[in-house]
């Protein structure tokens, strides 16, 4: 298959009719349901990509002896379609294609061109275009690879399924748009270095899942890990990027290091923030720091931001010895800033003055 290729469309026999759509789309929640239509595209050594299509979205039926089973050589992205004024657009798709082709590299894995990347999303989006919300919800995206070789050896696999899959959605967090809770694992960290922790791959997340239920038993709605080696610094949440909001008009977030998921919505808030005069740095911060400047008064918000999350305020912090809260437990006023804007974009009320709106 060649980047300039489409993708083969087949159009689902009996889509969803519009009135059973209307009503799951009412009130989505996140990655619950999902649209009619799948990319799939295989790879081998012999053919590289091809058997590029959009069908029907339908169960996979792997070899049970499939690599990805048994080692989990999988990788994924997030990504969101919105309905604008210009028509469909996504926001930055060329950074997923790379982020993608990062995360391959590192789970030996093979890259997908960043053209077909898109291509394929862009197919995916057109065929189920009537699944995008109107108003504030908007199409995730999932854009997944896995190795499908039945073999038990362990070294990369020799065959490789890509799919694209999409799911209407609203706020990632249950209670909405308000500031969360989020729970300090004492117990579990989330990337060593000369790990995994800068692709974006589904064991890092299964990984994650026990510290994760963790937070919910103790009433929070997201986790955060401190690094591996000194578990002293603050690097990320269960599944996105943090910042914290000065009152000296800085904003400090963890460096990527290898240990961090580089995040598509974290290096745009940055690109925002120093755009709108704040000093941003990147640079490690300890729990403690988090706790003392908490209690001073000197950290006045906090925010975690990704793309299924977007930008959400943290309101208190919980730890296995006690908790404290930020500013005024709620949505702090340069997070809220923040927000509008990258959202603005994203949506075509804000002037896109960095060409990141793909429309398609
Ligand atoms: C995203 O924000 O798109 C992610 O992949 C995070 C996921 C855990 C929902």
């Amino acid at each position: 298959m060649t980047d300039n290729q489409s993708f083969k469309l087949t159009k689902h026999p009996s889509p969803t009719s519009p009135e059973k759509r209307a009503a799951l789309m009412e009130n989505p929640g996140f990655g619950k349901i999902f649209s009619d239509h799948m990319v799939t595209m295989s790879w081998n050594a012999e053919q590289g990509w091809h058997n590029g299509e959009v069908k029907a979205r339908a169960p996979f039926a792997i070899d049970p002896a499939a690599a990805v089973l048994h080692y989990a050589q999988e990788i994924f992205e997030g990504m969101k379609a919105y309905r604008t004024k210009d028509g469909i657009a996504l926001f930055r798709p060329e950074e997923n294609a790379r982020r993608m082709a990062m995360s391959a590299e590192r789970m030996a894995m093979p890259a997908i061109p960043e053209k077909l990347f898109i291509e394929a999303v862009e197919a995916l989006v057109r065929a189920d275009a009537d699944w995008i919300p109107e108003g504030d919800g908007s199409l995730y995206i999932r854009p997944f690879m896995f190795s499908s070789e039945p073999f038990l050896g362990v070294r990369p696999a020799s065959d490789y399924i890509f799919c694209v899959i999409a799911s209407p959605v609203g706020a990632y967090f249950k209670g909405g748009y308000k500031a969360v809770t989020v729970w300090v694992s004492d117990d579990y960290t989330r990337a060593a270095p000369g790990g995994t922790g800068a692709a974006k791959c589904g064991g890092n997340y299964a990984a994650s899942l026990i510290a994760q239920a963790e937070a919910t038993r103790n009433g929070c709605d997201q986790v955060v890990f401190l690094d591996a080696v000194e578990h002293r610094w603050v690097e990320e949440l269960g599944g996105m990027n943090v910042f914290f909001v000065m009152d000296d008009n800085r904003l400090v977030t963890p460096p990527l290091g290898g240990t961090i998921l580089p995040g598509i919505t974290r290096a745009s808030i940055i690109k925002l923030a120093q755009e709108a005069g704040l000093t941003v740095e990147e640079k490690p911060y300890s729990f403690e720091e988090w706790r003392k400047d908490a209690e001073s008064g000197k950290l006045r918000e906090a925010f975690a931001c990704g793309t299924a999350a977007v930008v959400a305020g943290i309101g208190s912090v919980r730890f296995k010895d006690g908790s404290f809260s930020i500013g005024n437990s709620g949505d702090g006023e340069v997070t809220a800033r923040l927000r509008a804007n990258l959202v603005g974009i994203q949506r075509g009320s804000v002037d896109d003055a960095h060409g990141w709106v793909h429309v398609v």
